[in-house]
């Protein structure tokens, strides 16, 4: 089976009614980045941040998959894929995705304040401030927040870099070091880039343009790969 890789960002889930974070009335339009998603920001006002999230992770619950998500589970009949997305909510695992890294961590799980490696479900949508983890410090949602490491990156590097075939689908790519991941893959390794608004860092590069929203295009680049996994 040829090795599919597919890059997401926020524009996956925006049909699914979540905001994308660089769109006009993006989330980052009504937040300061600096004031709730940063480790310094928890440092500073803890309570604040857990708010931010705890609101995040209830308007993700009541979310749903969308079309672009389960189409991408049809791909599993035919591929091997890979989903290394970018995006905090849970909505490819519930449409059935079997593989997805997240490369931002998921909102749907805690993690201890001193060990990222320690990660624990989230009961419902609240995490509330006094919860601890077995080292008794502080749960924090388990979310990479700007200046921190992205520890599954090495991971996604090695993976794009088998790549057979990539999909690159609602991201704007302003974001490092997941914004680099397209240049480990293949020269040879046919590329779709499926958005609305197709970054400019993709302009020159050979690759598949499909300039639609998630819904209407990833269901359109799975249908005719299927249909050539079919005729080789
Ligand atoms: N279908 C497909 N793509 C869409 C849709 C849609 N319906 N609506 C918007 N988009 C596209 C936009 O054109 C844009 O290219 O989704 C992209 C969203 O870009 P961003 O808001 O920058 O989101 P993303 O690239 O995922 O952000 C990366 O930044 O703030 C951090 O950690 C956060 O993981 C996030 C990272």
């Amino acid at each position: 089976m040829k090795k599919i890789i597919v890059l997401t960002g926020a524009g996956i889930s925006a049909e699914s009614g979540l905001k994308t974070f660089r769109d006009s009335d993006g989330l980052w339009e009504g937040y300061n980045i600096e004031d709730v998603a940063t480790p310094q920001a928890w440092n500073r006002d803890p309570e604040l941040v857990q708010e931010f999230y705890n609101m995040r992770r209830k308007s993700v619950l009541e979310a749903r998959p969308n079309q672009a998500h389960y189409a991408l589970v049809e791909l599993e009949e035919k591929y091997d894929v890979t989903i290394i997305t970018q995006n905090i909510d849970d909505l490819h695992e519930r449409a059935g995705s079997t593989n997805v890294v997240h490369l931002h961590g998921v909102i749907t799980r805690s993690q201890s304040s001193i060990n990222s490696l320690l990660t624990y479900p989230i009961n419902g949508w609240e995490l509330r401030f006094g919860e601890l983890c077995e080292l008794g410090s502080q749960l924090r949602p388990h979310v990479v927040w700007f200046g921190e490491d992205v520890p599954m990156i090495e991971t996604a590097a090695k993976l794009c870099a088998n790549a057979d075939i990539f999909m690159l689908i609602g991201t704007s790519l302003a974001v490092y070091p997941a914004a680099g991941l397209i240049n480990y893959v293949p020269d040879f390794a046919p590329k779709f880039i499926i958005d609305p608004n197709i970054p400019h860092v993709c302009e020159t590069a050979l690759v598949h343009k499909v300039e639609a929203k998630a819904t209407v295009g990833v269901p359109q680049v799975v249908q005719q790969l299927i249909n050539e996994s079919e005729t080789t």
